[in-house]
């Protein structure tokens, strides 16, 4: 049996830590859906064509990953896809009650979908796409939170 997971976000932009958790997965699933949302909550910084790039360009090579974007309900996507497993990264307490909540409402939506957390490393657990949009945003050195084409990418986006 292909077990299939999905890994959805907004990847605004896809961050080491991102990376981390796909190299994670894929020690236990067959191949991973990377789904970058492409109307996430919050207006994006990067289009859903380039946050689609950046992630091709970053995940170059890496065996069993297939990147699309999806539109709406992840568990209509996720029924698309053939997954019966999100798996979502779990930095800090604080990240708990909005991940708890989102996994409930995706099994009352599709009953068989189980939701998986991962820990990332420990030198990356206070990473965030939006920290690193903040901080490359005022000018500050990103290199070693993101892959070089995204560090790149957001010079060109912000003009730093
Ligand atoms: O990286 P993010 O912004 O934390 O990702 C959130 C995302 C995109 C996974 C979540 O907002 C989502 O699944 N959106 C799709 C719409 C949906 O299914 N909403 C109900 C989930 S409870």
């Amino acid at each position: 049996m292909t077990r299939i997971a999905i890994y959805p976000g907004s990847f605004d932009p896809v961050t080491r830590g991102h990376e981390d958790i796909i190299r994670r997965s894929l020690r236990f699933v067959d191949r991973l859906v990377v789904a970058a949302a492409a109307q996430p909550t919050k207006k994006p910084l990067f289009s859903v064509e380039e946050r689609i790039e950046l992630l091709q360009t970053v995940l170059k090579g890496v065996a069993g990953v297939e990147i699309r974007s999806f539109d709406g309900l992840l568990a209509n996507f996720a029924d698309t896809v053939g997954a019966e497993i999100v798996v979502r990264g779990l930095r800090a307490v604080s990240d708990f009650e909005y991940e708890f909540q989102m996994a409930l409402m995706n099994r009352k939506l599709k009953h068989e979908l189980e939701t998986v957390f991962l820990v990332p490393a420990l030198h990356l657990t206070f990473l965030s796409s939006s920290l690193v949009r903040e901080v490359a945003g005022f000018g500050g050195d990103v290199s070693e939170l993101v892959d070089p084409a995204v560090d790149a990418a957001l010079r060109v986006k912000l003009g730093g």
